[in-house]
């Protein structure tokens, strides 16, 4: 293998999304297209800093199969004595002259250690919270949206839709047994995943960003019931109460950057609503159902993988053209077609610049439901599954 060639190194880091293959098989590609070595980093940050790497092009790697062939880890370089030192004297020692990064708001946060390396940044998160919404005074048509959506999110998106939903999911069996169903999803401070479970039709969503009335919801779900015979309400795992505290997390137990371990806010939302129903009605059928990693893992959406699979490629271009800054490579959408766009990391401080929640354009607080115009929005990225079906509801 001719040394002499150009390297670029590459990493995946936090929680893996089903795309991930597609991106590196991609960049597989491309790097025989520029004649280039691609350095595959180890589970992350952690393979850079302690020096653990593959040359890949010795790899055949299907992008269908979800998950990182690369692995993944979560360290924060800013808690790693000399890490990010470490972390440029390898890429030096190995001739790398740039770095693709893919990651969350983490592994993406470990960039701002050493902007003068250039990389190119790739958001990966069924999260959805990596990127921006610029104002458009209220309206989403309006408002720019820097980040269309992050790489994982269509597929987990359209996982959760389908588990509520009742062509293909839950509503079947909360039909037939008159059961009130409590589905977790994932989401520590943003509500994006849990918001699109709303293209499969859950009755309630309960999102981080805004606090649950317990009393309050407790009586929507009571009279829906009583119409309805059966409720399925959604709630992400970061969602609080409106003391301020998490319906369920081990605030002792943190990780590397500082986030809570939860502890099932579904199973705990729904055995508090067994005991604070039980006087209107039988509650013997409240359950909670946390499919957790489900939402992470399998093949990826047609979408995900050919966004995966554009940007792979570009970040290779991009670095083998002369890259003189960290860039990001979002997706932006321009009237109806979706295409790549670099924007400079030195446009940000830190990633919270960057981190995007959910807001009162896509959710209604009032009934603990989407907008119109966050279906809008979200119609663009996963499909609405019908409730039309066996004229159940
Ligand atoms: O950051 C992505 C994410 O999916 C979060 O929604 C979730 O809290 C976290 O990963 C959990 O991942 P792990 O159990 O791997 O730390």
């Amino acid at each position: 293998m001719g040394s002499n060639r150009k390297r670029i190194g590459i990493l995946t880091g936090g929680g893996d999304v089903p795309p991930l293959n597609a991106v590196i098989a991609s960049a597989i590609e491309a790097s025989f297209e520029y004649n280039v070595e691609l350095m595959g980093f180890i589970k992350g940050w952690r393979g850079l800093v302690e020096n653990q790497y593959v040359e890949l092009s010795k790899i055949k790697l299907n992008p269908l199969i979800g998950g990182t062939i690369l692995k993944s880890s979560r360290i924060n370089l800013e808690k790693n004595s000399d890490g990010a030192e470490r972390a440029v004297k390898n890429l030096k020692n190995l001739n790398c002259e740039g770095l693709i990064v893919i990651g969350g708001e983490d592994t993406l946060s470990n960039s701002f250690s050493f902007p003068t390396f250039p990389q190119v940044l790739i958001s990966k998160t069924i999260d959805n919270d990596v990127g921006l919404i610029r104002s458009g005074q209220g309206r989403i048509e309006a408002a720019e949206i820097v980040n269309y959506f992050t790489l994982g999110f269509p597929t987990a998106a359209r996982k959760i839709s389908s588990f509520v939903s009742l062509k293909e999911g839950l509503r079947t069996t909360a039909y037939s047994h008159e059961r009130i169903i409590v589905v977790e999803s994932m989401g520590m401070h943003a509500g994006w995943l849990a918001l699109s479970s709303s293209m499969g039709h859950p009755d309630f969503i309960v999102i981080p960003e805004f606090p649950l009335e317990y009393d309050r919801v407790k009586d929507l779900i009571i009279e829906k019931y009583i119409n309805q015979k059966n409720v399925i309400i959604v709630v992400a795992e970061g969602a609080k109460f409106d003391n301020g505290s998490y319906i369920s997390a081990d605030e002792k137990e943190k990780d590397d950057f500082g986030h809570p371990r939860f502890k099932g806010a579904a199973e705990t939302l729904a055995s508090k609503l067994k005991g604070d129903l039980k006087k209107y009605f039988d509650t013997r059928n409240v359950n909670g159902i946390n499919p957790s990693y489900l939402y992470r893992s399998g093949t990826p959406s047609d979408l995900d993988l050919n966004w995966a699979a554009k940007m792979g490629k570009e970040a290779v271009k991009i670095i083998c053209g002369g890259l003189s800054e960290t860039l990001f490579l979002t997706v932006r959408k321009e009237r109806i077609e979706f295409s790549l766009s670099p924007y400079p990391l030195s446009n940000l401080k830190c990633m919270d610049d960057f981190h995007r929640f959910v807001d009162g354009r896509f959710y209604n607080a009032g009934n603990y439901s989407v907008t119109e115009e966050g279906k809008n929005y979200l119609k663009e990225i996963v499909e609405e599954i019908s409730e039309d079906y066996y004229g159940l509801r």
